[in-house]
């Protein structure tokens, strides 16, 4: 079986890419890490990535005129290294349409919210002040709009008595790393495709029961 060969993007300590570079340690696995790229340098994840044997650039955004140089110079990384697919993995630098389009349909995001809610910055804080009952993370693909764009994969996390931002980010953020694996082979298998500005997902699927919040 070919694997898709993917780039994974961040800005930061880069555990989402970690769990992505775990599940493709596996060879049945239908996506590989071909490289991982930065924005930040220095950025946490991108010594992870070498520890793990996995190809790293580091493109220091400043160093570029503008977005779109930038983008460009990042696009001649990902064609040089022979990638077909990207995952935002916590990188946070905007994208103008020259990137979004160049890789329509082949680039995912991992949000740290249930997406329509809470799109940007401070997920966390913002539900707290909302009093929603279950937090939780989307991985969808990206589009021209921030954390806008179809949905691959959602899991949800309740909220419980007593949490801070702190303590519900960290109860996401375990749920990211399982949510990333599992939606990236979904894609990379075929078996989730965009139809109709919606992702369709073919074959057998789990039905997990309804989860009531556990205060009840
Ligand atoms: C994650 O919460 C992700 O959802 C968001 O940025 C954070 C990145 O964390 N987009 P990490 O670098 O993967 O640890």
């Amino acid at each position: 079986m070919a694997r898709l060969r993917v780039a994974v993007l961040i800005s930061g300590r880069g555990s989402n890419m970690k769990a992505l570079l775990e599940a493709a340690r596996d060879p049945a696995y239908p996506a590989e890490i071909g490289l991982v790229a930065a924005n930040v340098p220095g950025a946490g994840g991108l010594a992870l990535a070498r520890a793990a044997g996995i190809a790293t650039a580091e493109l220091d955004h400043r160093q570029y005129s503008g977005r779109e140089s930038f983008e460009r110079a990042l696009n001649s990384r990902l064609i040089e290294a022979g990638i077909e697919f990207v995952c935002l993995a916590g990188f946070m630098r905007l994208l103008t349409p020259y990137f979004v389009d160049a890789w329509a349909g082949r680039m995912l995001n991992i949000h740290p919210s249930l997406l329509p809610a809470f799109p940007g910055l401070d997920t966390h804080a913002r539900a707290l002040d909302a009093g929603v009952r279950f937090a939780g993370c989307t991985v969808h693909f990206v589009t021209g709009e921030m954390d806008v764009g179809p949905i691959v994969a959602q899991a949800a996390v309740p909220v419980l008595p007593g949490d801070d931002a702190a303590t519900l980010g960290a109860r996401v953020l375990a749920a990211e790393h399982r949510l990333y694996p599992g939606a990236l082979a979904l894609v990379a298998s075929g078996r989730a495709k965009v139809v109709d500005g919606k992702v369709r997902i073919d074959g057998p699927t789990a039905v997990p029961l309804p989860a009531f919040n556990p205060t009840l």
